[in-house]
C-alpha cells in the first residue's frame, strides 16, 4: 500500500518534530492530540522552526508554506481512519499508549501499520492491545527530531518482515539513518543513554560535583554535544524517570534504580525545559 497520509498521535516536542519531517518528505500529515491548544502549539512550533530555516536562506517561504499546508491538525482520534501509516508519540505512560493502540486498532484500516515512538516500553506489550501485532513496530526518533539523524526501528516478536521494511524505508524517506533494535526495555538507545543520565543525577545527589561541573566533564572530557543534566532537561525529567522505571521493572535489576533526586524533581513539577525549570532554569 502506498503511504500518502501519515498520522501522528501527539503534538508535543516529539510528535510535532515527527510531523515536521514527514511533511518535509512530501507526505500529507494528520497531527492529533487531545485538545486544540496542544495541536495549535505543536503547529506553531513547526511554523516557527521552518521560519528560521527561511531566515537562514535554507528554504524559500513558498516551500515553508507548502510544508505547513500539508499538516492537518485533529483532536478526534477517528480522523486516523484516513491515515496510511500511524506513529504514536503520546506521553511515555503504558496505560495511555495501550488505550491509544486499542482505539487505533478499531479505527484504522486493517492493513495500516501502527508504530510507536516509545522510548522504552516493549513494543510487544503495546502490540498485544491490538488484533494486528504483525503490523506493529517501534519507530523511535531522537530529540530534536528535525536535527537528529537516527531512527531506531524496533522489531517485536510478532512484527512481520514487511512491517519492519516499510518502517525502515519511511525512516530513509524522512532523511534519517535507521538502526535495528530488538524488543527489550529501552531498546539500544535508552538502555545505554538513560543509565548514564541517571548516574549523572546520582553524582549531583551525592555531591560529587555541581550541575555545571558534571556537564562540563562530559562535554569537554567526552566530547558530548551537551552535558547529561542539560540533556535530561531537554528530554524531560518525567520521561527520564519513566524510562528508568521501565528498565528497572522490565529487567527486575536494581542497577537501573532511578535516582531519588530525579524522582523529587519530577514530583515538584521540575520537568526541564518544558516547565522552565529542571536541573537548570529556562526563560
Ligand atoms: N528543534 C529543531 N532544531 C533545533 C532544535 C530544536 N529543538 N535545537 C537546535 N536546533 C537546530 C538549530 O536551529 C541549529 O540549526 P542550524 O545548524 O541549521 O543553524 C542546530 O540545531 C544546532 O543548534 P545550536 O547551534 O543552537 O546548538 P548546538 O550546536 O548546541 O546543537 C543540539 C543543539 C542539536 C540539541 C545538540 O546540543 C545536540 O545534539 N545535543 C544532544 C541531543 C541528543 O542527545 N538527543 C537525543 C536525546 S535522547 C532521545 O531523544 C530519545 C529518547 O527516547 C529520550
Amino acid at each position: 500500500m502506498e503511504i500518502r497520509t501519515f498520522g501522528v498521535i501527539g503534538a508535543g516536542q516529539m510528535g510535532a518534530g515527527i510531523a515536521q519531517v514527514a511533511a518535509m518528505s512530501g507526505l500529507n500529515v494528520i497531527m492529533n492530540d487531545i485538545n486544540e491548544q496542544l495541536v495549535n502549539k505543536g503547529l506553531d512550533g513547526i511554523t516557527r522552526l521552518l521560519g528560521k530555516s527561511v531566515e537562514k536562506g535554507r528554504m524559500s517561504s513558498g516551500d515553508k508554506d507548502m510544508i505547513v499546508s500539508r499538516i492537518r491538525t485533529s483532536v478526534d482520534l477517528k480522523d486516523m481512519e484516513a491515515a496510511d501509516y500511524v506513529v504514536e508519540a503520546a506521553s511515555e505512560r503504558p496505560d495511555i499508549k495501550f488505550k491509544i493502540f486499542s482505539d487505533l486498532d478499531s479505527i484504522c484500516r486493517e492493513q495500516v501499520i501502527l508504530a510507536s515512538n516509545t522510548s522504552s516500553i516493549p513494543i510487544g506489550r503495546i502490540a498485544a492491545n491490538t488484533k494486528r501485532p504483525d503490523r506493529v513496530a517501534g519507530m523511535h526518533f531522537m530529540n530534536p527530531v528535525p536535527v537528529m539523524k537516527l531512527v531506531e526501528v524496533i522489531r517485536a516478536l510478532a512484527t512481520s518482515d514487511e512491517t519492519f521494511r516499510v518502517t525502515w524505508d519511511l525512516a530513509l524517506k524522512f532523511g534519517k539513518t535507521p538502526a535495528e533494535a530488538n524488543d527489550y526495555p529501552g531498546f539500544i538507545s535508552n538502555r545505554i543513554l538513560m543509565p548514564m543520565i541517571n548516574e549523572a543525577v546520582y553524582c549531583l545527589y551525592h555531591g560529587v560535583g555541581s550541575r555545571e561541573d558534571i556537564d562540563t566533564v562530559m562535554k569537554l572530557g567526552m566530547n558530548h554535544p551537551m552535558g547529561p543534566l542539560a540533556l535530561a532537561d531537554l528530554i524531560g525529567l518525567d520521561t527520564c524517570l519513566a524510562i528508568m522505571e521501565t528498565l528497572y521493572h522490565g529487567f527486575s535489576d536494581s542497577k537501573y534504580r532511578p535516582c531519588p533526586l530525579l524522582r523529587r524533581y519530577v514530583e515538584a513539577g521540575w520537568l526541564g525545559r518544558k516547565t522552565g525549570k529542571g536541573f537548570y532554569e529556562y526563560d
